[in-house]
């Protein structure tokens, strides 16, 4: 396989985006892949041992190499977030952004900081035309953060909760333009 490597670091005022390190995984279960509130709004359930969170942080390193966007956010060396872009519409033209932060750190503007990090580096190094998020709409902290970022809500969409055994959920859709960019 011919590497495409696209998850570079990125420094933010605050934060410092990197690959995850298979030396990450202790502390990113105990910081947020274990909380139960974290995963709350989120597809995946919390993890329950520290061996599931190694096979997913695994999968992420090994997937670097095709081409992944998966960034450990780190303060100060310490890992307590993860932010993804999901490329999974080949020929679509965008990616959506996935995030999480340790519940610690919740309230602190620091996912801000790093959705508009991403958002400029996948425009600056991608052809993506935009990127899009969505958020259940109960989650008000994603979605403002969302805002901030200059995201706009385009829709809101009824989708079934694999998680919530079927249940319809309500989720707002956002979405950034490379040509929004400039307000950012
Ligand atoms: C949602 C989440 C990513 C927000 O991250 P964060 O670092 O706490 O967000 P920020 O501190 O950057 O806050 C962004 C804005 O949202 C607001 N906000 C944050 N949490 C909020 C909440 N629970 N309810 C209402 N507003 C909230 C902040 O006040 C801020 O707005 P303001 O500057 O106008 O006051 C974080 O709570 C999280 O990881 N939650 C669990 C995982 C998740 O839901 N991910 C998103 C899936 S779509």
């Amino acid at each position: 396989m011919t590497a495409l490597i696209r998850t570079y670091p990125i420094q933010t005022p605050r934060l410092y985006l990197r690959q995850f390190m298979i030396t990450d995984v202790p502390r990113a279960y105990d910081n947020w892949m274990s909380d139960g509130d974290v995963a709350e709004f989120l597809t995946w359930e919390p993890h329950r041992s520290v061996e599931e969170t190694e096979r997913t942080i695994r999968n992420w390193i090994f997937l670097y190499e095709a081409g992944t966007m998966d960034w450990c956010i780190t303060l100060k060396h310490e890992p307590i977030g993860s932010i993804t872009a999901v490329q999974d519409f080949p020929g679509k033209g965008y990616c959506e952004l996935g995030y999480c932060i340790a519940k610690d750190h919740w309230g602190k503007g620091y996912m801000t900081e790093a959705v508009r990090a991403v958002t400029g580096y996948i425009f600056q190094n991608t052809d993506y035309t935009w990127i899009q998020a969505r958020c259940d709409s109960e989650n008000h902290g994603s979605k403002r953060c969302l805002e901030k970022c200059s995201y706009r809500h385009i829709a809101d969409v009824e989708l079934p909760s694999e998680k919530r055994k079927g249940e319809i959920r309500i989720y707002q859709m956002m979405k950034i333009d490379r040509r929004d960019m400039i307000r950012m």
